[in-house]
C-alpha cells in the first residue's frame, strides 16, 4: 500500500492556450519546469493525433528539459507507438481517442480490444517504458487490463465528476462506489493504481484518501487555477490538498 500519493501534472492546456494563436506563447515545457519546481512528481503530456494542443517538439522538449518522469499519453496507434519508442518516456499512458471527442471521453475497451492492444503494450514493455491502461472502474476492465500484462491502471474519473459537478447525487455515489471497487479490485491482482480526468481540490482530496492509489493525473483544473493563483500555487495547493484527503487513509 503506497503511503505517498504522486501528482502527475498534466499540460496539455498550456499548448491549448498557445495553439489558439498559433506561435509559441504560452511554452508548455516553461509550464512543466515550474509545475515540477511547485511539487509535481510528474508531467504529463498527450500528444494527440490532430495535434490539437501537444505538439511533437514538446515532446522531445518535454523528455530533454525535465528532469521529473514524463507520462505519455498516448492512442495505440503505429503512429504513436514509432514516436514513444524514440522518446523514450518514463512511462506510456494508453488512452481512447476519437477525433470528434473535446477530451478523452471514455476509457479504453481493454476488454473487447485485447489483440489490437497487446502488441503495444509488449513492445512499449519492452523498450522498459512502463505502461498504463485509462480505463473505466470496471471489473471485466480491469481484469482485461491484468491478462494484457500492463503493471498499470488509470482510473476513468471524470464520469464521477461530471456528476457531482452538475449536483447529479446519485449518479456521483453510485460512480463513487465503482471507483472504491475497481480501485480495490486491480489493487487484489497486483496492479498499480492511478487515477485522473476532471479532478478538482475537492475530488483529488476525497480520492487521495484511498490508499491503494499510488499517483493523480491531473490537468485542465490546475492550468484554469492558474488563470487566478498562478501554476505555482495550483500546483502547491493540489499537493497539499492531496496529502490531506491520503492523511485521512491512514487514521
Ligand atoms: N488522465 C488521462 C489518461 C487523460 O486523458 C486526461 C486528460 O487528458 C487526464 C488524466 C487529465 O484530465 P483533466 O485534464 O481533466 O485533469
Amino acid at each position: 500500500m503506497p503511503s505517498s500519493i504522486r501528482l502527475g501534472v498534466n499540460i496539455d492546456h498550456v499548448a491549448t492556450i498557445r495553439n489558439a494563436r498559433g506561435g509559441h506563447l504560452p511554452d508548455p515545457v516553461r509550464a512543466a519546469k515550474l509545475a515540477a519546481a511547485a511539487g509535481a512528481d510528474g508531467i504529463t503530456a498527450h500528444l494527440r493525433e490532430d495535434r490539437r494542443h501537444i505538439r511533437d517538439n514538446d515532446i522531445e522538449r518535454l523528455k530533454a528539459e525535465i528532469d521529473k518522469p514524463l507520462n505519455f499519453e498516448m492512442a495505440a496507434t503505429d503512429e504513436m507507438l514509432a514516436i514513444a519508442l524514440r522518446a523514450k518516456p518514463h512511462a506510456a499512458c494508453l488512452v481512447p481517442e476519437r477525433r470528434e471527442e473535446r477530451t478523452t471521453e471514455g476509457g479504453l475497451d481493454a476488454a473487447g480490444q485485447h489483440n489490437q492492444l497487446a502488441p503495444f503494450v509488449s513492445k512499449l514493455r519492452d523498450a522498459g517504458i512502463r505502461v498504463s491502461l485509462f480505463i473505466g472502474a470496471d471489473p471485466r476492465q480491469i481484469d482485461s487490463a491484468a491478462r494484457l500484462k500492463a503493471p498499470v491502471v488509470e482510473i476513468h474519473t471524470g464520469a464521477w465528476c461530471d456528476a457531482l459537478a452538475e449536483g447529479r447525487e446519485k449518479a456521483a455515489d453510485d460512480e463513487w462506489k465503482r471507483i472504491v471497487a475497481g480501485v480495490e479490485q486491480a489493487r487484489d491482482i497486483g496492479l498499480e493504481v492511478h487515477a485522473g480526468h476532471g479532478l478538482d481540490y475537492a475530488t483529488a482530496e476525497k480520492i487521495a484518501a484511498l490508499p491503494s492509489i499510488a499517483e493523480l493525473n491531473i490537468g485542465h483544473f490546475l492550468i484554469g487555477e492558474a488563470v487566478f493563483e498562478g501554476l505555482s500555487q495550483s500546483v502547491k495547493t493540489m499537493r497539499m490538498v492531496m496529502e490531506r484527503g491520503r492523511a485521512q487513509a491512514s487514521r
